[in-house]
């Protein structure tokens, strides 16, 4: 029975973000983020969706606080939205729109949820962007002035704080591809956005250093690569694609450093950057979270772009509705490499979950979703082997507390242990819901 018993104190949560639930982006004198200029730009966004309402959850936090406490949530995790709290992205501060936060941290602590707070989950000011954003070097300070005030409005009441939220997809998605706010397409900006988030997450943690008593930390998502052969050439684009979405990031902020497999990757697109700035990135993390959905089988290709590498679909294994391989495994190798590499640092899972089609909802009905429910299953007894395996895990946190907007994919994939019904906005339990409510309630044994 109590085979799959979690440590005392391992910490349950599920995870948001801003933009992607909260609706009223310009609600109480906020103002724009990228996010909203870019949802607004024809030709962006699934289905032509965009923020606006979303989940509605800026006029019902308190409904979906219920929502929460029927899970038995111990932590919720979620994120600022930075143009609420400094409409201009620096300067003057919105009280209107920080006091939203904490009247939200004030209704999860009145029902004994932690507060677990990103400070940034990619929806910039566009008055920053107008100023070059992630490409101005003076965006680091911009991050870490912002972050100042949140942590002095806030550090009383929040135990877990992260900066920077998957500053991967951030610079992927929003500098190279194009795919993501703010839809630049350049391999000569994405290194200097990458760099430039991570210099804004160490002078973040500078920040909080002055003013903060709990902790804080950083949130990267990595993705496994393995190699699609054991041909040198296959190994060696496994690698590159590793060094590019994974070190790329982790390196500078824990080892004060780039891996050089970059420079062969971005080529003459790979800057000098000063030496002094890695004392900024490497500041020291009181714990880092980690975002697992799934892996890749990569094989040397000419023509990936940038890291001549590209996917081989695994014809035999389960794949989500955006296209992920079901692949848990991928989970424990991920926790085992980051403690290899970086050492024994405290670790949370800070988000990981599916979207899967769901059926029609019927009122007063349970959603049933059993690819779901399946994939916690596995994702969670991998993790419970990993405690085992001596991975200091201190929680996770599923994604997400509800369907809600998948960035340029619009509302169509859904995460969510909720449904929402975008039209009524009424949100109704997934089967995914009750199994992850009695995971909680015994600790894992429901695992079994
Ligand atoms: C992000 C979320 C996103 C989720 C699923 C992560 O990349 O942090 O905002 O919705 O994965 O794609």
């Amino acid at each position: 029975m109590s085979r799959y018993r979690f440590p005392d104190g391992f910490i349950w949560g599920a995870a948001t973000s801003a933009y992607q639930i909260e609706g009223s982006p310009l609600a109480d004198g906020a103002g724009p983020s990228i996010w909203q200029r870019f949802a607004h730009t024809p030709g962006m966004m699934a289905n032509g969706d965009h923020g606006d309402t979303a989940c509605d959850h800026y006029r019902r936090y308190k409904e979906d606080v219920q929502l929460m406490r029927a899970l038995g949530l111990h932590s919720y995790r979620f994120s600022v939205a930075w143009a609420r709290v400094l409409p201009e992205g620096t300067g003057r501060v919105n009280q209107k729109g920080l006091d939203f936060y904490s009247r939200l941290v004030d209704e999860l602590l009145q029902h004994g949820i932690q507060p677990n707070v990103t400070l940034f989950h990619w929806d910039l000011p566009a008055a920053l962007d107008d100023r070059g954003g992630w490409l101005n070097r003076d965006s680091a300070h911009w991050f870490a002035d912002y972050a100042s005030v949140v942590f002095k409005a806030l550090d009383g009441r929040v135990q877990r704080w992260s900066t920077i939220n998957e500053p991967w997809v951030v610079t992927d998605g929003g500098y190279l591809h194009g795919v993501l706010a703010p839809g630049h397409r350049s391999k000569y900006e994405a290194p200097i956005a990458a760099h430039n988030l991570m210099r804004a997450s160490g002078a973040g943690i500078q920040a909080y250093r002055a003013v903060g008593r709990h902790e804080i930390g950083v949130v990267f998502n990595i993705e496994p690569k393995y190699p699609a052969s054991q041909r040198p050439d296959d190994e060696a684009a496994a690698q590159r694609a590793h060094a590019y979405m994974n070190e790329q990031f982790a390196d500078p902020a824990l080892l004060g450093s780039y891996p050089p497999a970059l420079k062969d990757i971005f080529g003459d697109a790979w800057p000098d950057f000063p030496a002094d700035d890695f004392q900024l990135t490497r500041q020291p993390v009181d714990f880092v979270g980690i975002n697992y959905y799934t892996r890749s089988v990569v094989k040397h290709d000419e023509q990936g772009y940038p890291c001549r590498a590209s996917r081989v679909r695994q014809h035999h294994a389960t794949h989500t509705e955006t296209g992920w391989e079901v692949y848990e495994q991928g989970l424990a190798d991920t926790l085992m490499w980051f403690k290899h590499r970086y050492g024994d640092l405290p670790l949370y899972v800070t988000e990981n979950g599916a979207a899967f089609y769901d059926p029609p909802v019927a009122e007063g009905e349970v959603v049933e979703d059993p690819l779901r429910v399946a994939y916690l299953r596995k994702h969670l007894r991998t993790l419970h082997q990993c405690i085992e395996d001596g991975i200091n895990l201190k929680g996770y946190y599923a994604w997400s507390l509800l369907d809600n907007l998948e960035w340029s994919l619009g509302f169509a994939k859904r995460f969510g242990l909720y449904h929402v019904d975008y039209a009524s906005l009424t949100r109704t339990p997934k089967a995914s819901a009750k199994f992850y409510a009695k995971v909680i309630e015994t600790n894992g044994t429901a695992l079994a």
